[in-house]
């Protein structure tokens, strides 16, 4: 049994340039999978919207939607620290709505941990979640709940000025207070920079290999997922092979007769004579 990641670890494994790997899960099968692993972190990412409910972008999900989703997580992987995503609209409207809402995740679902997508703008927001006692882990560079802002799915910082921006909004989330930055899609040589900048641990997707942990879905990651694959994404795995492979020879022997054999049936005799 693995030991649980926990708050402090996240500066200690950055002070000791310890790495460590964080995945995605949205239910009680897949997080007690990754539970069994070495994987120190799950996120519950509102990449639900697409990996689980089949929406075009992550922008419809809702509170429910993540809470549903996160309390088998959390019953699923008890050892292993849970971040649950705060979606799209349950912060933005005010800071006390920010406040209301993190505290329903951490209530409601048991999760250790909020992550919020933005930088100065929702600064205060994300100082008021974590003066309410809550830990919140940031996400900066390419953030998918405002990629229609962005112009699209693309690599963020790569101008000079966009990078000294994220530089800068890196530090300004560290002193405000969380416990690790989400990092996505962005030039390795800028993710080295902000990896640099500051003491808490830049988790990388698409920010290539300096930073202090690599985080990807794990449907992308296993070979599950196939509307598309992000440049990023290797395939560690082929399971969605694997498990059309096993639903077709279920098929199969249920046409041929082969399945079940007594060894998956009831096989106790009765008499039937005597039922009429
Ligand atoms: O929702 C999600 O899965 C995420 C990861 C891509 C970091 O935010």
């Amino acid at each position: 049994m693995k030991t649980k990641f926990t708050v402090t670890d996240f500066k200690k494994y950055k002070k000791e340039g310890k790495k460590f790997s964080f995945v995605t899960a949205y239910d009680y099968t897949m997080a007690s999978i990754i539970n069994e692993s070495n994987c120190e972190i799950i996120l519950v990412g509102d990449s639900l919207g697409m990996v689980m409910l089949g929406y075009t972008s992550t922008t419809s999900v809702t509170m429910d939607d993540i809470i549903h989703h996160t309390k088998p997580v959390v019953k699923g992987a008890p050892d292993t620290f849970v971040i649950s995503d705060m979606p799209f609209g349950s912060y933005n409207t005010s800071v006390e709505k920010a406040v209301e809402n993190a505290n329903r995740l951490i209530k409601e679902t048991g999760c250790d941990c909020v992550k919020l997508e933005g930088g100065e703008e929702i600064i205060d927001t994300i100082k008021a979640i974590i003066n309410g006692g809550i830990a919140v882990v940031g996400h900066i560079g390419l953030t998918p709940q405002r990629a229609t802002q962005l112009g699209g799915f693309k690599v963020q910082g790569s101008t000079p000025e966009s990078a000294k921006n994220l530089i800068e909004t890196a530090v300004l989330l560290e002193k405000a207070g969380v416990i690790a930055i989400v990092l996505e899609c962005v030039p390795s040589v800028v993710a080295k920079r902000i990896t640099e900048s500051v003491s808490i641990p830049v988790l990388g997707i698409g920010a290539g290999k300096y930073v202090d942990c690599q985080v990807l879905v794990t449907q992308d990651l296993l070979g599950m997922y196939n509307d598309f694959k992000p440049k990023f994404v290797k395939r560690f795995a082929q399971i969605r092979n694997e498990m059309i492979k096993g639903l077709n020879q279920f098929h199969d022997e249920t046409l041929n007769g082969e399945f079940p054999t007594p060894e998956y049936s009831f096989n106790k005799e009765v008499e039937l004579d005597r039922l009429y």
